[in-house]
Parts: structure tokens; sequence; C-alpha cells
């Protein structure tokens, strides 16, 4: 964990510490009382700089970042293409780097009470990137009153999974590397669902947790070079809003983890030669993450049920998009063998909850249902 969020989080003492350092710095520092002592550190004030690119600078100044030298901001779209799409920064200050996010909502500031869930919990602490700054600005040109907020955390170095599974040329030969990242992930999201639960007297496909991820796919995902994983993007935390089922989401994590995640070709629905290596590790990738994750959540003595139903959710869905349905998670899937309605399909417009296999980046050459049933059976069958 970044050194600098560590000595955030911790005692109250060093918030007390923080405050002194703010007020010399005379940024507008979160009001403080004994009560808010407890809660996690956020440091929030305002901006006066008007460009993203200045803005973040201004940020990271505030923040007492620049002070023995300054910091070269890196506008990541420059170097990575992946990132066009978004306004992000990283402050290279030093030893220190900062990952620097715009947005319209204060994500941040949202994202307290999920803070809170892990400030008893060291570990997960770590595999959960935190905010350590948001501030708000008035982009130049912008709608009058409207703010947008510049957030800062920690730079988490490393590749997303994503931009890991692009670089395996030969996955056979990454098979037992592979499964250990899977099986590290089903192990965190356990830990992490369980550490939220709210109900967990009921049937597992009722519990629901605060601290659930809902948006986790594999660009929300960073392996670091001491191979931990790290889980990014705090605005799809469920706690914002309310708990959120953890089997119904664990159940599109693989699905979007293992099947179904990348910009690439997704190897279970193709009808290629490439998809042939993919098939051999996929079976051990899957078990490996499923495992790991019905033991953590609930025990080595009822694994078997929880991985057995997992199994047959993963398929029904895998199916379902293999069919070219749209599948949409928060809407219909309360049954639970996943047997919903198949009425009212293709008409939810919610990127965040759909999803569908083929359009956009297949290559159009799918497999046939005969052979999907095989690999389905090849891949889920020994879990199921
Ligand atoms: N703390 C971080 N350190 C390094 N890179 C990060 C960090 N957070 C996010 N990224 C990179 O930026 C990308 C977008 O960040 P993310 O928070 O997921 O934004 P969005 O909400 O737009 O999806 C991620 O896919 C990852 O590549
Ligand atoms: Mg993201």
């Amino acid at each position: 964990m970044d050194k600098r969020r560590e000595k955030l989080a911790t005692t109250a003492m060093v918030n007390w510490v923080a405050v002194l350092g703010l007020s010399l710095l005379s940024i507008q520092a979160p009001a403080q009382s004994t009560d808010q002592l407890e809660k996690p550190a956020l440091i929030t004030g305002q901006l006066e700089k008007g460009t993203p690119q200045d803005a973040a600078r201004e940020l990271v100044e505030k923040l007492g970042y620049a002070q023995s030298a300054p910091c070269k901001l890196v506008f990541l779209r420059d170097e990575n293409p992946d990132l066009a799409f978004g306004e992000f920064f990283r402050a290279e200050c030093g030893e220190k780097e900062l990952f620097l996010k715009f947005s319209d909502k204060p994500i941040a500031q949202s994202f307290l009470p999920t803070m809170a869930f892990l400030e008893s919990e060291p570990e997960l602490s770590a595999s959960i990137l935190q905010p350590l700054a948001e501030f708000s600005f008035k982009r130049k040109g912008g709608k009058q009153d409207a703010e947008e907020y510049c957030s800062a955390y920690p730079w988490v170095a490393g590749d997303t999974l994503e931009a890991l599974l692009d670089k395996v040329d030969d996955p056979e030969q990454e098979a037992e590397y592979l499964t250990g990242v899977y099986r590290q992930l089903g192990k965190l999201l356990a830990e992490m669902h369980g550490a939220g639960l709210v109900n967990a007297d009921k049937p597992l496909a009722e519990w629901k947790s605060h601290l659930v991820q809902r948006d986790l796919h594999s660009r929300n995902l960073k392996i670091t070079p001491d191979k931990r994983i790290v889980i990014l993007d705090i605005d799809s935390f469920a706690s914002q809003r309310e708990p959120a089922p953890v089997q119904k989401t664990f159940v599109l994590d693989v699905v979007r983890l293992v099947f179904a995640g990348g910009k690439k070709e997704e190897p279970i629905f193709e009808d290629l030669p490439s998809a042939q290596p993919w098939m051999a590790v996929l079976p051990g990738v899957a078990e490996a993450m499923v495992t790991s994750y019905c033991q953590t959540l609930v025990g080595e003595d009822k694994a078997v049920a929880c991985v057995s139903q997992v199994a047959n959710l993963v398929h029904h869905l895998l199916w379902k998009l293999h069919k070219r349905e749209y599948v949409d998670f928060e809407e219909g899937e309360e049954g639970e063998e996943g047997e919903e309605d198949e009425e009212d399909e293709e008409d939810e417009e919610d990127e965040e909850d759909t999803m569908s296999s083929g359009d956009e980046e297949g290559t159009g050459s799918s497999v046939s249902d005969e052979e999907m049933t095989r690999r389905l059976g090849v891949v889920l069958g020994p879990l199921r």
C-alpha cells in the first residue's frame, strides 16, 4: 500500500498532523470534530484553475506533493491510447506518484461510508484503491454553476488485468500463473463481500454486502509488480446506494473476468484457432476463481454447494450471451437458478448492467450451439 495512504488512514493523531499541514498550506481542510476524527480521512477543498491540467497541478501542489521538487504531470492518454476516453493524470513527485481523475460527481465523498467498512480490514484495505483527496473545480467554458471534481489516489503500478491478458501469447505456458491470479482474485472478492455482509443468516442467493464493486471488468483491476491485486474505480461500489447481492454480482464478475472481459476476442464464443489454447486454460482458471471464492466466503464445508450454484448461473448466463441475448443484472435474474423470463430483453440501455457477446469486438465467427454445449461442459461441467 502507498505509504502516504497508510499514514492518512490510520490514526486520529495523523489526522491532526494532516490538519496542521493543511492549514499551513492554507487549504480549505474538512471541518474537524471528535466525531469526524474517527472517520477515514479525505482531504477536500476547492481549486481555482479552470482546465484539467492546471487543476490537477494545483491539487498536487495544495496537497504538498510539490514541496521539495516540482511534480511532473503526465496526461495518461499521451502514453496509453486505452486511456484516451478520459481525463486521467499521473503526478510524478520524486518517489511519490498520484493518480488523478475528474468527475461531475463527488465520487470520493460518496465512497466514505465504504472506506469506513475497510478501516478494520488492513489487508483488504490494501487491495481496494481508496481516495486521498477530492477538490471541486469549475471548468473554464463549462456550464455556469456546474461543479466538477478532481480526485487523487495513490498510483498503482502494474498492468490492468486486460493489459496482462493481452500480453499472453501462449496461454498454456502461462496456465499456472493465470490460475494463480484468478485464485487470488476469487479469494479477494470473497473477503471483500464478506467484510460488508448484512444478512448471512439467509441462503447464499440472498446475501447482500456493502462492499461490492458492481462494475468489475478487466480494466478495473491491476496486478502490481509484486503480484498483488488491486481493485480500482470506486465509482461503482454498492454502498453509496444500498448493499448489493453478492452471488449475483460474483457470477457477473466471473463472466466478465474469465469469459467476456477482454477487448479482443472472447475465446469461449469464438470459432477460431486462436480460441483453442485459451480453451485449454479456462477450466483451471474458472475452477480457481469460483472455488477460492466459495471456500473463503462460506467455508470448506459449504463450498461444494456454492461452487455448483455459481457454476450453474455462469452457465446460464454464458448460454444467453452465446445466443446474443442481452443480459440485465439489475432488473431480472432474481430467480435462484437464473430462471428469469426471456421476454423483456433488448430494451435495456444502461451499459453498466447489460452486456452482450460478439456485437462489438467479435469477429462474427461464433461457435455452433453444439460446440458451445461442448465447451461449456468442458469448462463448467466439473463444477456443476
Ligand atoms: N490508482 C491508479 N493507478 C494507476 N492507474 C490507475 C489508477 N486508477 C485507475 N487507473 C487506470 O485508469 C483507468 C481508468 O480509471 P477508472 O478509475 O477505472 O476510471 P473510470 O471510472 O473512467 O473507468 C483504469 O482502467 C486504469 O488503467
Ligand atoms: Mg473503470
